[in-house]
């Protein structure tokens, strides 16, 4: 496996983001913190609740379309940025001679790989431990698929930074192929984010974990009860974690200590719903023309395939 975050890379950044965030006016973290192994545990629950329907529609979009897809990309490498545990991406492995899984959770990474390497013998599996907001550069040339929605984490400035240094990286006429949820009823985009066996809560608690261990915080996880709000005017889901009482907490290796207020919430995650026409318009603003447009039968979710001008 190759690994872009080692010598300390990922532990500074992790330093940097919680020392920003936890000093912000409000509060907040970023999602990518989510992901150790219990995290992408949690994820891959929360991919099987009944509420949370993007995953599964995906997958049947992947299921009618693939073949199209591959064959329209005229490639024979995949590169998938935040690749999970890459259990939809089987459907776009025929055919294709080499796969280069991205993602920042080295342990998936490398389970992955090896589940993969023995389900398709003839592909060589490349994992890249990597960070897709700073080492897009390093990727080879070849088909980037970014799958599951994940490019609605991240808020809309630093997408369009994404797409445009992707973009920078590519070749005219490579593909791009993106998975984005579709905007819908508040009510359903509400239970997705806010499940009845609160794997989501679970899930979105897994930072303050994350951030105990590795920095020596702590945080009290069970004193912050989970948030799951949409935003109508942004069209994204927020997830919060409010403070249940108030708490002093402190960051033993940053020597830093923060004060919450009874009730107070901490942003830690966006998830921005999309509209065919406005995704459009960010593909082309950053140099890709959208060539297919592929949806579930409900019209939930979509897979936007793109070319790079
Ligand atoms: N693509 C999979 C997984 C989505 S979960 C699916 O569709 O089901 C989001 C994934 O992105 C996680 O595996 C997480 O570790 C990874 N991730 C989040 N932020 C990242 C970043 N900045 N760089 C690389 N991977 C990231
Ligand atoms: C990875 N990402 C697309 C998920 C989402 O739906 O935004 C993360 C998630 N957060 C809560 N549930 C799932």
């Amino acid at each position: 496996m190759i690994n872009h975050l080692d010598g300390g890379y990922l532990r500074q950044a992790l330093e940097s983001d919680v020392r920003t965030g936890l000093t912000a006016e409000p509060k907040w973290l970023p999602p990518k913190w989510f992901y150790d192994a219990a995290g992408s545990e949690l994820f891959s629950r929360i991919t099987r609740l009944d509420e949370y329907y993007p995953t599964r529609r995906e997958l049947a979009i992947l299921r009618s379309h693939a073949a199209d897809i591959v064959r329209r990309s005229g490639s024979d490498t995949l590169i998938e940025l935040g690749s999970g545990t890459s259990e939809k991406t089987g459907l776009l492995l025929a055919g294709m001679r080499v796969y280069m899984p991205v993602d920042v959770d080295a342990v998936t990474l490398r389970a992955t790989a090896r589940r993969l390497t023995t389900r398709f013998p003839g592909l060589s599996v490349r994992p890249v431990c990597a960070d897709f907001e700073h080492h897009l550069s390093l990727l080879p040339p070849g088909m980037v698929a970014f799958l599951g929605g994940t490019i609605g984490n991240l808020d809309p400035e630093a997408r369009e930074v994404f797409l445009k240094e992707l973009r920078s990286t590519r070749k005219p006429g490579d593909a791009f192929l993106l998975g984005v949820d579709l905007v819908k009823d508040r009510d359903r985009l509400v239970a997705a984010y806010d499940d009845g066996r609160g794997v989501t809560a679970a899930f979105n608690r897994n930072v303050l974990h994350v951030i105990n261990r590795e920095l020596g915080a702590d945080f009290v996880p069970d004193d912050f009860t989970h948030v799951a709000r949409y935003d109508e005017e942004n069209e994204w889901i927020e997830m919060r974690l409010r403070a249940s009482r108030p708490m002093r907490v402190h960051v033993r290796d940053l020597d830093l200590s923060v004060y919450f207020i009874r009730g107070e919430e901490m942003r830690t995650e966006i998830s921005a719903k999309f509209r065919r026409e406005g995704l459009a318009t960010e593909l082309a603003r950053a140099g890709f023309d959208l060539d297919r447009w592929y949806t579930d039968p409900d019209g939930d979710f979509a897979l936007a395939l793109s070319v790079a001008r």
